[in-house]
Parts: C-alpha cells; structure tokens; sequence
C-alpha cells in the first residue's frame, strides 16, 4: 500500500482561507485547568475568534490521548471540518505526537486532502504518525471500503529552515514506506507469501532500489551445507530460499549485517502446534521482512554504510518428509543440533544465517524474529526483548524506545547454557525446563556469533503483529517493529560509529 503524498505548506490565517483541504487537523493536551490547543494550532483557532479550545470543551473533548473530536468549520475555514486529536499530558514526547498523529491519520480514511498542524508540535513524528496510522491492507477485500487519505499537506514549523523541513519529511517519508512494505510482507497470506514467492519480491524491490540481491534455492542450500534451513523447510512442498541484500553506501564508515526470520508459515511441524490461533503464524517472516526493508531503507535514506541482510525463508510444515524430533543436522559451519522440537525451528535457520553473515566480517551483527512464545509471556505484546553483547544490546534497546516501537533489554544467563547440552550432537534446540524461553534461544543463538562480533537479537513474537484493536499508528496485523529501531540504531552507527 502507497502511504499518502506528503507535502509542506505555509500555514497562516490567509492560506488556511484558501486551502484545498477537507479537514484540519489539529492537536489538543490535557492541561491541569482542562483541554488546551497544542502549539501549530493557532491559525485555526484565530479563524475561530480564539473560541476553538472552548468549541471542543462544550463538546466533551478533554484533549486526551487518542481522543478524536470533529468539529464543522461553518465557512470559518476553507476546510469543512476540523479534527481535533488528543495528545494526552501537555510535556509532550515525540512518541504522543505520533500516536496521536496516527489516530487521525485513521480517522482521515475516506477524505481525499487533509492538513495537519501536528508538525507545529514535532513534524517527523507528526508525518511519520499519520502515514502510519492512514495504512490499510485490503488487497484481499472485494469491497475495499473508505480509502486511505490520499494527499496530507503538512504546515511548516516556525522553527528551522526549509531546507531542514523538506529533509525531514523526506526521512519521515521513506521511514514510513519502509515500515509499509513490511507490514504488506506480514498480511500477505501464507498461500501466496512463501519462501520462492518472497525471495521474488524482495528481487522486485531490490532492483527497484538498485540493491544487489543473491538468492540461494535448496540446490545450491544443499551443496554449501546450511543443514538448518534445509532441516526446517525440507517437509514442506514449497522449497527453502536464502536471500542476501546489499546496500554499499558511498564511503561506507561500517559494515553492518541484519539477519531476519523468514518462516512463511510455523505449524510447528510434527511438534504440531494448537489449531487456536495457528493461523498468527502467518507473521513468522516478520523479522524477515524488517530486515529487508531496512536495507532497501539503508539505500533510500544513502546512510553511509554497508548494510546487508541474510534472509533465511523456509515453511515449517508437518508431512513424509519433514524432519523429526531426534533428527540430528548439521549446521552451516559444521556445528551439529539435535532436534528434540521441531517447533523451535526459527533458531535453526537463523544459525545458518548468522554464521553466513560472519563471513562477510561485519562490525555489528543485527538479528530480528519472532522467536518464542516466551517473550509475550514476559514482556507482553507492545515490547520486544533486546539480546546479545552487553553494550551493543543496551544501545539497540535504548533506540527502541526513542522511537516509541519498545525494546527492553534482557539478559543471556550462563546457567541456561548446560540446558541445551544434547546427548549425542553438539548442542540441543531447546532445553528441558520451559523457564526463560526466550533467554534459552538467545543463548542458543550465541554459540553461533562470531567471537567478539558486537551483536544484539530483538525478540519480536509479540510487538511484530497486532492480533487486537488498532491504536495510535498501528492497525490490525502487521504492525512493521522494529523497522524504526533498525534504522535509528543504523542512523546511530553512521553517526558515531
Ligand atoms: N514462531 C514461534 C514463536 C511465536 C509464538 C511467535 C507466538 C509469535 C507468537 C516459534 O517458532 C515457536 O514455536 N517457538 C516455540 C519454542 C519452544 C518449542 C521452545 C515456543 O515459543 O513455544
Ligand atoms: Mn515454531
Ligand atoms: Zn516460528
């Protein structure tokens, strides 16, 4: 799905008399003496006599989070409607301003031209927010149902230059279609989304982009030996793929490789899951597709630097010829795993991907996947969990939170490492006890990181898919976490290595 065309304007009483936009947005704060305008919203309060803050009042609007209250403009405005959005408490976070940007930019659905003062408050997160918040799937609906806003014209902030403006918008811009096209990868049904299928669209976007792209098909899987991916996807009808996407920035000041997830579908394979909700395992490709999102971002945005995604996709599937508890592979590398679950399959083909990307000698290692149940348990569906080297993880869990998508930081306890001990192979794929499923597959991945490599796994079964109502920017589905960590931490290392 296209986000909507973003452009800025000019805002004052005059233009706002002549806009050719529908509805304006403005944004409101909860104040201790009751609802307040949000700073941008002046020129349409003006347009109100000053009243606006009391118009909204009278109707019930407290200026609360998320609170969307639409008001007629009676011929004051050009625009028919203003949209008031609540941003919550008046110290504002960009965080506020982007949920808050969201929600209107999901009530905007169904109007061709809008306006948005919210920039006057924070113009990428104002920008970002609302293009988040306008995206739909329907690609699969018969009756698509009210459009998403078409054209967003966005009021210049009094503060900074044109040029810093356009600049801005620009990353905002391209930072929410990375996010989009992540989320379209998501909602993408596993019938038509399947190793093959993806590995020809990320061939699609890549040359768009003009990125090198290599994929590997279960010939070559098989003649280089990555016995993980193979393991996993030899059970099903629909052959494992390796992709690797490559973006060399002109003076490229660091090497920096993604590694992404990529089960088309996880029935958990003859570790059978539950029919409940199996159906969720449509997302389990969802670190796959940040990753390569984020390379094609990498390219739009010219970071300077060399980023590269290893795309391990496979099916899990039950069958004649799936793998088996007790099976024994061997992993790209030569290191051997006994299957005693083919359900943990995600780290098997996430093993063969991180010890192709050390090949390439990256100076920082970036994996992402929708790894264990266990991490909804601990941290819930709207925070993911950050592993890997102590510094390097506490430095992607931190830019996770900067960017509102929620990342928290959590440990590799050596004790969980005699777990995974195997009798007969080198090391099993999951470990006795269930405590701490997500710290034991962190571990599990470790004894595949080169030595030294600064590294950090984000767990994201929970926060990469919204299986509840929509809110803020984030609709049903595919929600695009952690796109946006992955380029602030990107943005970070081009910045200050
Ligand atoms: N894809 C699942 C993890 C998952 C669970 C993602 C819920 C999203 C929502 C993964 O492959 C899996 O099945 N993990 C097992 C591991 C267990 C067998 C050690 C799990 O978490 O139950
Ligand atoms: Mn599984
Ligand atoms: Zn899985």
């Amino acid at each position: 799905m296209a986000v909507p065309k973003l452009a800025l304007t000019e805002l004052t009483e005059a233009s706002l008399a002549k806009t050719r936009a529908q509805t304006v947005v403005v944004g409101t704060v909860q104040a201790a003496g009751g609802l307040r305008l949000a700073p941008g919203a002046e020129a349409v309060d003006a347009a109100y006599g000053g009243t606006l803050a009391e118009v909204l009042t009278t109707l019930g609007a407290t200026g609360a989070a998320e609170e969307v209250v639409k008001v007629p403009s009676l011929g004051r405005l050009a625009a028919d409607v203003v949209l008031a959005v609540g941003l919550g408490q008046p110290e504002v976070t960009a965080e506020q301003v982007r949920r808050a940007s969201g929600a209107a930019g999901r009530a905007l659905s169904g109007t061709k031209r809008a306006l948005t003062t919210l920039s006057g408050v924070d113009l990428q997160a104002a920008a970002e927010g609302l293009a988040l918040g306008a995206y739909t799937f329907t690609e699969y609906k018969s009756e698509k149902g009210d459009k998403p806003v078409q054209n967003v014209d966005v009021a210049a902030p009094a503060e900074g230059t044109a040029k810093q403006h356009r600049a801005t918008l620009k990353a905002a811009t391209a930072t929410a279609e990375a996010v989009c096209t992540t989320r379209d990868f998501i909602n993408t049904p596993p019938n038509d989304l399947f190793p093959a299928s993806f590995a020809d669209r990320a061939r699609a976007l890549a040359e768009d982009a003009g990125v090198a792209i290599e994929v590997l098909d279960e010939k070559q899987l098989k003649r280089k030996g990555f016995g993980g991916i193979l393991g996993v996807g030899v059970g099903s009808s629909r052959p494992p793929r390796l992709v690797k996407v490559s973006y060399k920035g002109a003076k490229a000041r660091k090497k920096v490789a993604l590694v992404g997830k990529g089960i088309t579908f996880d029935t958990g394979g003859i570790s059978l899951k539950p029919a409940a909700n199996m159906d969720n395992m449509t997302s389990d490709m969802s670190g796959a597709a940040a990753v390569l999102s984020s390379v094609l971002l990498a390219a739009k945005l010219k970071f300077p630097l060399e980023v590269t995604a290893y795309i391990p996709l496979a099916e899990n599937m039950p069958s004649g010829t799936s793998y088996r508890p007790g099976d024994v592979l061997t992993m790209y590398g030569g290191k051997t795993v006994e299957v005693l679950n083919t359900d943990a399959e995600g780290r098997l083909v996430l093993a063969d991907a991180i010890v192709r990307a050390a090949e390439d000698a990256p100076d920082y290692l970036i994996e992402t996947s929708t790894l264990t149940g266990a991490q909804v348990v601990a941290l819930g569906n709207r925070t993911a969990g950050v592993m890997g080297s102590d510094e390097f993880r506490d430095r992607v869990a931190e830019l996770g939170q900067v960017t509102g998508e929620n990342a928290w930081p959590m440990p590799l306890p050596d004790e969980l490492r005699s777990e995974l001990d195997s009798k007969l192979a080198d090391l099993a794929n999951v470990t006795g006890a269930r405590w701490g499923g997500m710290l034991a597959a962190g571990i599990f991945l470790r004894e595949f990181v080169a030595d030294g490599l600064p590294w950090a796994h984000i767990d994201i079964a929970g926060p990469s898919y919204n299986t509840g109502s929509p809110w803020g920017y984030t609709g049903k589905g595919g929600t695009g976490v952690p796109v946006r960590t992955i380029a602030a931490v990107l943005s970070d290392i081009a910045d200050n290595g």
